[in-house]
């Protein structure tokens, strides 16, 4: 049995509903990461307490537009959730907000959350679309109908979450199914939004000024972070692992499913709701696996998953081709450059041909390249993986990355038997 930490992107919502509810929303399985406890941190200097209490967190809820005025600069680290969600809560009150983040995220398009939230009423000083920037938020927010220009659940929460602060309601449409946990949270706070389906796009309305009540949560286990250990497991000879609490919300699980496709060995079992998530026990066995064709479509719900899924698919018998990736290119690194460099220094046949990732596997990984992670937390963990199967150990040059994320990672990886060895930067 594997104790994988909780969701990343529940974490941040969860703190962020408790800071607009009215009351003491008590959270269990926190995912106590870098991003996460920059989010925390944020929504403190803000004015919305938030402190660990055993192994709870507490929020004390400051009710929509409750906010105040912080006293200095928020810093987001490497985390773009952190900073795009908070974009949009920052719109609806009447503070202006210095945010600043690490290299990485500074490096981030920031214009399509600040698009639509100019739209509502943010201003931004010298009209950056980047970190380091000065937004001034508003009591007086407009609703507004906002389509989506590109598949990005950080995008539509934002504009969400700046529509609960507007005196109207806020809709924002998405043509390809984006992670809904802004969604469902809203629902497990009291303020359901409506969702429409029509002419294949989705339409997804909340109301403005709710009145969202303090909740008692449980985070459930990261299908991002339980991934390395469901691909370490498929790719080693003789390995048989149980994650327990697994999130299996179908928005977030497209890496299973395809892992599956490729002949992995997969089963859940126990499934039960946890706080408006669906989750499960997950036991993954080695088996041989071939490649396949992995369609855009399947992108959105497996967006993290594709430097892990490079991996596997260089283990796989085969090509492995994984369409739609265009987006990966504005992660916490250019994921798409970076998985084809780390595999290629390794050994592996990989290539990208425009928003392509082309991946052949058959003789297994000969390893013996130092990988550049662009302070990407996905790409160390990915490719410390790759080193538990290659032939000989794979290097990465940084892991200090891994705790925006997955700060147990190695311990935990240790524990199942892999070997780090320097300041544990090889596999
Ligand atoms: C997230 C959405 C995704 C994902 C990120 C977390 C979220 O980003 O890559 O790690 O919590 O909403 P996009 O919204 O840019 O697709």
């Amino acid at each position: 049995m594997v104790k994988v930490p909780g969701d990343k992107s529940i974490s941040h919502r969860a703190l962020m509903f408790g800071a607009l509810a009215r009351g003491v929303t008590r959270i269990r399985g926190l995912l106590e990461s870098e991003d996460v406890i920059n989010t925390a941190k944020a929504l403190q200097a803000l004015g919305a307490p938030v402190e660990q209490v055993g192994d709870e967190w507490h929020v004390t809820g400051r009710g929509i537009g409750g906010l105040s005025q912080p006293e200095s600069p928020l810093d987001f680290g490497n985390s773009g959730t952190g900073a795009r969600l908070m974009l949009g809560i920052i719109a609806g009150n009447a503070v202006t907000v210095q945010m600043v983040g690490d290299p990485s995220l500074s490096s981030r398009p920031m214009g399509r959350v600040l698009k639509p939230l100019a739209q509502m009423g943010l201003e931004v000083d010298d009209g950056r679309d980047r970190l380091p920037l000065t937004a001034h938020g508003s009591a007086e927010l407009v609703p507004i109908e906002y389509v989506l220009p590109v598949p990005s659940a950080q995008v539509k929460s934002a504009v969400l979450l700046a529509g609960l602060h507007t005196a109207g309601a806020t809709t924002v449409v998405e043509s390809e199914p984006t992670r809904d946990h802004t969604e469902r949270m809203l629902g497990y706070f009291g303020a359901a939004p409506e969702i429409t389906d029509k002419d294949g796009k989705r339409y997804i309305t909340v109301q403005g000024e709710p009145d969202l009540t303090a909740r008692d949560l449980s985070v459930p286990v990261d299908p991002s972070s339980a991934a390395f250990l469901a691909a370490a497991a498929a790719i080693v000879p003789g390995s048989d692992i149980t994650i327990e609490g697994l999130l299996m919300n179908p928005t977030r699980i497209g890496f299973y499913e395809t892992l599956r496709e490729m002949g992995a060995d997969i089963t859940f079992s126990n499934h039960r709701d946890e706080c408006g998530e669906d989750v499960a026990d997950m036991r993954v066995r080695h088996a041989p696996l071939m490649g396949i064709n992995v369609p855009g479509e399947r992108a959105p719900s497996m967006i993290d998953e594709y430097p892990i899924l490079a991996v596997v698919a260089a283990f796989a018998d085969g090509r492995t081709v994984m369409e739609g990736l265009g987006e990966l290119k504005v992660k916490e690194s250019d994921r798409l450059a970076a998985t084809v460099a780390g595999l290629v220094v390794n050994g592996v046949d990989a290539v990208a041909d425009g928003d392509t990732l082309i991946v052949t596997g058959g003789d297994g990984v000969k390893g013996g390249g130092t990988v550049k992670t662009h302070l990407d937390h996905r790409m160390a963990m990915a490719f410390l993986t790759m080193g538990l199967a290659s032939r000989e150990p794979v290097t990465v040059d940084d892991t200090t990355m891994v705790a925006t994320s997955f700060p147990a990672f190695m311990p935990l990886m240790r524990g199942l038997g892999a070997r780090f060895s320097g300041e544990g930067a090889e596999a």
